[in-house]
């Protein structure tokens, strides 16, 4: 599988050690000049490939907050002022014409697509939105009450098994690799609305060719037999939105996990299977349900947001705001600051009364100005608007997180196919062993109680 000749220019700009800065490490009185790698904003990396095998040290960084693990032309982030842009193109230029398949292709193929390879890939799309109906039967097998994000993750590692001829990393070609993309895309959003279908007892709806992306994914979702689910265009684009702003986020949980499990060359549906599993947790895009469970909690619990702000800050209290804070970002998220906009439209289009809703509007409102948020610069981040937009829209709160995973899936495929384009090594970190040192067998009567 070849790179686009755009991608591979700047990689190979990128790669190009800066001979004027070297960083000089000493251990045990060995030391070691690495050279430095500065990527196209200025960024500098201390290349210590050569560490170990000079001074037999490694690094430490629990948490990678760090630490490089690539070099990638993909998306640009600087926490620090807020700025997130995709192959380039700051994400507030999406916000006027939002269209989540056009920049799903920018990612995938580096650069916007001409209004014909627009439609090619929508075709794809199209063409590509059934499951094998032999994949219906699956979800059959799940209890009904089965977290969606389990069922997607499933599914997807399923799809290795009726689309064998994607499983050889090596051996797609490009036309290949954008059918590829075209199906894991147009295909997680039907198994998304399947998985709900089936927790509801509903039965399933095929997709429909005449609809755009994120009208057929509400079809499939909420359509009812002899009624078809219609779109208002302003809800239409607020979803658009979403999904957009989910689309890439560099190195995050997931995307890191899609990397490392891609480069041990397993097949693209594994490695994003994999990347649905991290995406699970609370920290990462589990937040926006764990927003909601939050809301409710203070609000059956009759707390003021006062005082959930307190529980917050009091650190023998496990209590977290989640929807609050990010690693990368430290002043604010500006997917947040996109989504609060839109946020206030949806909820007067939708016309939402909704007690969790105004607790949410009055704990962001404490959290800006209490010293304690201030000063650690927690501000509300992505998950909470989203949050907030998906309860507007209707979507039931078990799918939250399976949206953000449709919305990542773009961000997934490029990554793997950087790495994987990039041909690196197998990834395999080192530990700083702290366990016992050499120890005897003891028979079972030797052993302390
Ligand atoms: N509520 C209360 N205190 C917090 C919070 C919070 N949500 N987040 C961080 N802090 C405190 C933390 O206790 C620490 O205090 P101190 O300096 O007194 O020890 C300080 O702020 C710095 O936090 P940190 O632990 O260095 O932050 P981190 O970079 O390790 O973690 C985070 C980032 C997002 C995991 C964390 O802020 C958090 O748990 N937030 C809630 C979960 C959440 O909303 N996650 C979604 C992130 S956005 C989606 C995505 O991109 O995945």
């Amino acid at each position: 599988m070849t790179q686009c000749p755009a991608v591979d220019e700047r990689l190979s700009a990128m790669s190009t050690p800066n001979a004027s800065q070297i960083a000089t490490i000493t251990v045990n009185g060995r030391s070691l000049n690495c050279p430095t790698i500065v990527g196209s904003e200025g960024e500098i990396g201390i290349d210590i490939s050569r560490l170990r095998a000079e001074t037999g040290a490694i690094t430490l960084d629990p948490g990678l907050g760090n630490t490089g693990s690539c070099e990638s032309a993909i998306t640009y982030i600087d926490g620090d002022q807020g700025i997130l842009r995709y192959r380039g193109i700051p994400i507030e230029e999406f916000q006027a014409h939002p269209n989540f398949v056009e920049v799903s292709w920018l990612l995938i193929f580096g650069r916007l697509p001409t209004p014909e390879k627009t439609d090619r890939f929508s075709a794809a799309l199209t063409r590509n939105a059934h499951l094998h109906e032999n994949m219906k039967h699956h979800f059959q097998g799940f209890p009904i009450d089965a977290p969606p994000m389990a069922v997607m993750s499933a599914m997807l590692n399923a799809l290795a098994c009726f689309h064998p001829q994607f499983l050889e990393p090596d051996d797609i070609s490009e036309d290949d690799f954008h059918e590829l993309a075209a199906r894991l895309i147009s295909k997680v959003r039907t198994i998304a609305a399947y998985a709900y279908r089936h927790s509801k007892g509903r039965p399933f709806l095929y997709p429909d060719p005449g609809l755009k992306y994120c009208a057929n994914f509400l079809h499939m979702l909420f359509s009812q037999p002899y009624q078809q689910y219609v779109i208002d265009p302003e809800i239409e684009a607020a979803l658009n939105l979403v999904l957009v702003l989910h689309a890439d986020h560099e190195q995050n949980c997931s995307t890191s996990t899609v990397r490392i499990v891609g480069s041990s060359k397993a097949n693209l549906f594994a490695s994003c299977a994999a990347g649905v599993s991290a995406l699970w947790g609370p920290l990462h895009g589990g937040a926006n349900v764990a927003v909601l469970d939050m809301l409710r909690a203070i609000h059956e619990g009759g707390m003021s947001a006062d005082q959930a702000i307190a529980k917050a800050k009091d650190k023998k209290d496990p209590f977290v705001l989640f929807g609050f804070g990010h690693r990368v970002y430290k002043n604010f998220d500006p997917r947040a600051l996109l989504l609060k906009k839109h946020c206030d439209r949806v909820l007067k289009l939708c016309k939402v009364k909704d007690p969790l809703l105004d607790i949410a509007r009055r704990l962001e409102q404490a959290a800006l100005e209490d010293p304690y948020f201030v000063e650690r610069k927690l501000f509300p981040n992505v998950d909470f608007y989203s949050g907030i937009i998906f309860r507007a829209l209707g979507i039931p709160e078990n799918m939250f997180t399976v949206m953000f995973a449709i919305g990542r899936m773009p961000g997934w495929i490029a990554h793997w196919k950087e790495q994987h384009a990039a041909q690196g090594r197998i990834c395999r970190p080192r530990q700083v062993y702290v366990g016992n040192q050499l120890s005897p067998y003891l028979s079972p009567d030797q052993r302390p109680g």
